[in-house]
């Protein structure tokens, strides 16, 4: 087989490169590890920026986003049993969308059959070859049989345990990362949310976070010391931390009922430069990871998408090659404007043990800035809802 575009990994950021790609006459494939299936059962992001919906929208994949998300014009923060808003519109002039990442992926994958787009899935051991050359070719199984792909490029959008990151040699790759001391232990229930704003609490006892997906199904979040196990945590022990955790206006309403979905997932900082190596460039989370505290990793995946795409696009329809030469720089930068964010938003409202008292009033003198300058909402706004890009 023969395309000028492969891209490892059906993931958000594969789909959609896929899409862009194939609107403008780039033709491409898609490998994917796992099943369908496998992919739409994991839960993840839940919050897309403005600038994700933008780029849905223009994908051609918005129309069921924009009938069944829910538009987040502000987000409440909680700290020592006071809450307050951050009004989003006013302070950065835009909302944000509560809309699952398993919908968008759902989306996704439709838009892409619907225009004969291929996504191969359970393609087992994908391989890229001669990526330092100008005839990069991409070998995987399926159904026991070894198949080749030769191509003009290679996508690696196959996450943090893909492939594709580890082709780069390691004289050239430079890798960056904080490992926190703890994880999130989230639960998906069909019960009412909470509050019909998320909640990001602060408590001695550790993080809270109440999100959602729809009108009837909550997702909750609790920090959790890194080598908690999942099995310990019944429904109730989850319900009652919950409880103890938010504010208590929101705990006397919390409507409460058997998990649907319970992982812990650890927190970490890592980013990989540069994002390009001959034909290879990296996207989303093969290339960075965020704790998922400022709801940037999905968004990040898509603004990478968005640079990607338009240097693939001007180099085959213009042959101009300017934007793939400075695609790692322009994605790298604000990948680490969003790092620096994720930190803030983690070391900001997580409780540290190893702290002391100057950490513990310096978070409270931090969070207490936040409550009373609009100066300080507004840069709180600005990254939430997403820088430019
Ligand atoms: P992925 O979604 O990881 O997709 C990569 C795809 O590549 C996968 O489908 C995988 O099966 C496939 N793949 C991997 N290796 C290979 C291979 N060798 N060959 C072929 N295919 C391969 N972000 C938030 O903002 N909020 C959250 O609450 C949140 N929770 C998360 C929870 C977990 C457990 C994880 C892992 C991430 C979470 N994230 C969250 C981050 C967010 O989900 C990611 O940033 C986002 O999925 C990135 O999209 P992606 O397409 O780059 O990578
Ligand atoms: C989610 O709904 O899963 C979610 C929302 C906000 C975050 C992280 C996760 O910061």
């Amino acid at each position: 087989m023969r395309t000028p575009v492969v891209i490892i990994g059906g993931g958000p950021s594969g789909l959609l490169l896929s899409q862009l790609l194939h609107l403008a006459g780039v033709e491409n494939v898609v490998l994917e590890r796992r099943t369908r299936d496998y992919v739409l059962g994991r839960i993840r992001a839940g919050v897309l920026e403005w600038g994700t919906v933008e780029m849905l929208r223009a994908a051609g994949v918005g129309a069921r986003m924009d009938r069944e998300g829910f538009v987040h014009e502000g987000t409440f923060l909680a700290a020592r049993n006071a809450q307050f808003r951050v009004d989003f519109v006013q302070r950065a002039g835009k909302p944000v969308m509560v809309y699952g990442q398993t919908e968008v992926t759902r989306d996704l994958y439709f838009a892409r059959a619907a225009s004969g787009g291929t996504v191969i899935h359970e393609a087992e051991g994908v391989t890229p070859h001669g990526l330092d050359t100008s005839a990069p070719w991409v070998t995987y199984v399926k159904n026991g049989t070894e198949e080749r792909i030769d191509c003009e490029f290679v996508i690696g959008c196959d996450g943090f345990h893909g492939v594709s990151r580890g082709c780069i040699p390691a004289s050239v790759l430079r890798e960056t990362e904080r490992v926190y001391p703890f994880g999130w232990l989230g639960i998906l229930s069909e019960t009412p949310p909470v509050s019909h704003e998320l909640i990001y609490a602060n408590h001695a006892r550790g993080f809270a976070l109440c999100s959602m997906r729809n009108a009837h199904l909550s997702r909750y979040y609790l920090q959790v010391p890194v080598d908690a196990h999942v099995e310990n945590w019944s429904d109730d022990r989850f319900w009652d931390e919950l409880r103890r955790r938010i504010p208590h206006e929101a705990a006397e309403t919390l409507v409460t009922g058997p998990s649907i979905e319970k992982s812990i997932a650890p927190l970490r900082s890592y980013v990989a430069e540069p994002m390009r190596w001959g034909r290879l460039f990296l996207c989303g989370d093969a290339a960075h990871i965020v704790p998922p505290t400022g709801a940037k990793g999905l968004n990040l995946a898509m603004s990478d998408v968005h640079y990607l795409s338009e240097a693939l696009i001007a180099h085959y329809r213009d042959g101009e090659p300017g934007g793939l030469d400075t695609y790692s720089e322009r994605a790298l930068a604000r990948v680490w404007k969003a790092t620096r964010f994720s930190w803030w938003m983690t070391t900001t409202l997580h409780r540290f043990d190893d702290q002391g008292a100057f950490g513990q009033r310096i978070q409270e003198a931090e969070i207490d800035y936040l409550a009373s300058s609009p100066a300080a909402q507004a840069a709180m706004a600005e990254n939430y809802v997403g820088l430019p890009f």
